[in-house]
């Protein structure tokens, strides 16, 4: 195998996908390969799956994963979409075991916001950006000249009215669990983009995961002083930016 191919995986809350991705141009360059995240999504149980991804590719070597926590040193500190058996359990640890490959872990959004920042919109910014994956829950990744805040978490942040996090009333889950249209969700994911940019005066927000690709849908529901763009990556940029963490130097 090539030195720049690195297997990234991304890890989510319904799905559990992988590709092998040239880490030298940001690129997926095999298919991307998917399983669903089995439920109740228990550490045992996505170690085996996150096993079958990797036995998928026939791959030995780093592998880079995005995974949907808080997690500092590769152990999970929350657990919001996947069972809570998750917390203070080493991701790390367990994936390098159930693959025999060394896994390096980190949050999913963050791992996504990497791939922006390198290869994507967030390229050369000095300025705030803020990336937001919309799948089963609401991810972020910020950066100020490139650098990441990990594990900013600002899914999880409360809105006026509602007595639950945010990503339950405005992720992508919310919108097939409630079947709303796009352009209601979007007047939702409006509401919920407002207060963060209330917050922190992004210069750019990036908008990645699987709402992203139907951006144009609810576009025009979108009233925020901030630049709103959907990622290039589509939501591809989970697997990249994993697959580029397991590079030593950019760690
Ligand atoms: C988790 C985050 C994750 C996001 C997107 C949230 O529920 O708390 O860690 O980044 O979902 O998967």
């Amino acid at each position: 195998m090539a030195k720049n191919l690195l297997l990234g995986i991304d890890v989510g809350g319904s799905g559990i996908k992988g590709g092998l991705v040239d880490v030298s141009k940001g690129e997926l360059v095999s298919e991307r390969f998917r399983l669903a995240t089995p439920q109740p999504a228990t550490p045992k149980a996505m170690a085996k799956t996150f096993a079958a991804v990797v036995e998928h590719f026939d791959y030995k070597g780093a592998i880079g994963c995005g995974f949907p926590a808080i997690i500092k040193k590769g152990v999970a500190h929350s657990a919001a979409n996947i069972d809570k058996k998750w917390i203070n359990t080493n991701a790390a640890g367990l994936f390098s075991e159930a693959s025999g490959c060394k896994v390096t872990v980190v949050n999913d959004a963050d791992a996504a916001g990497l791939a922006s920042s390198y290869f994507g919109l967030g390229k050369g910014r000095k300025d705030v950006v803020l990336f937001l994956t919309i799948g089963s829950g609401i991810g972020s990744a910020l950066f100020m000249g490139g650098k990441l805040i990990p594990n900013t978490e600002l899914g999880h942040v409360y809105l006026k009215g509602q007595d639950e996090i945010a990503e339950k009333f405005a992720a992508d889950s919310a919108r097939k669990r409630e079947g709303l249209s796009w352009e209601d969700w979007g007047k939702r994911f409006n509401v919920y983009l407002r207060h963060i940019d209330r917050l922190l005066s992004p210069d750019l927000v990036i908008l990645g995961g699987g709402a992203s690709k139907h951006f144009a849908k609810y576009e025009a529901c979108l009233e925020v002083a901030a630049q709103v763009e959907p990622s290039h990556m589509k939501n591809m940029a989970g697997i990249i930016g994993a697959a580029v963490c397991a590079i030593p130097t950019k760690k």
